[in-house]
């Protein structure tokens, strides 16, 4: 069973009661906004005509809207954690929208192998409960040839300070995420800083690292 049965993170409950504000809140024009659309350019460069998306931990579903107007043809997937989340996100579809958003995690994604050219996962990784469960899924539903953009604080120059003061955790370093991508057979391929957020909040374009030669 996925959702919140199998995930008992505290995060999860914070986000239930911050769902139906979520797309008020002032980060959203300050730091969401500009890393959406930075992903948005890195997704179109890397994978000219994807033909399917998933965005993991999509919240209530923005960056999907978003993406619906840049990719009209792709298949749209969503999944959150946070069953509020899932329900606002389907709530703010336009009618007869195609995107599908259902309640599932990281660690345990309802997917067959190989399904996506571009996987996205903004601002959620810091709060996922088991990061390399989550990273072995992602490179699990991720098509050859497709891209996995993840985009989130790495620990550099202010957002040091800032994850200080929000009491914020699990940050990654660059170290520690290179190798749990390596123990899963992907790479980081470009990168690109989002915003005036610049490198501290980075979109990372993440693709399956060449078989070694015989
Ligand atoms: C800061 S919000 C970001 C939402 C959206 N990606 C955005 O950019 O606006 C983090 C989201 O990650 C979700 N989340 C936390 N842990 C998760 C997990 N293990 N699997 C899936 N979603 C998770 C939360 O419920 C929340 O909606």
């Amino acid at each position: 069973m996925h959702g919140s049965h199998t995930h008992s993170h505290g995060d999860v409950g914070r986000f239930d009661e911050w769902a139906s504000s979520y797309e008020r809140h002032w980060m959203q024009r300050l730091v969401f906004e500009p890393i959406q659309k930075t992903l948005l350019d890195v997704a179109a460069s890397q994978v000219s005509h994807p033909g399917s998306i998933l965005d993991v931990g999509c919240g209530t579903g923005k960056l999907l809207r978003a993406t619906s107007g840049r990719f009209p043809q792709a298949r749209l997937e969503g999944v959150d954690a946070a069953p509020r989340m899932v329900q606002t996100a389907i709530h703010l579809l336009a009618p007869g929208s195609s995107i599908h958003i259902q309640e599932a995690t990281a660690e345990a994604l309802p997917f067959a192998d190989g399904q996506f050219d571009l996987v996205f996962s903004t601002m959620t990784f810091h709060h996922w409960a088991d990061q390399a469960k989550g990273v072995s899924e992602v490179a699990r539903v991720l098509a050859p040839g497709g891209r996995w953009l993840l985009c989130d604080f790495v620990g550099r120059g202010i957002v040091r300070r800032v994850t200080q003061l929000f009491r914020l955790h699990r940050f990654f370093d660059r170290g520690r995420l290179d190798a749990l991508l390596a123990q899963n057979r992907l790479v980081v391929v470009a990168e690109r800083p989002s915003g005036w957020l610049g490198r501290s909040v980075p979109v990372l374009a993440i693709g399956k690292a060449a078989s070694p030669t015989r």
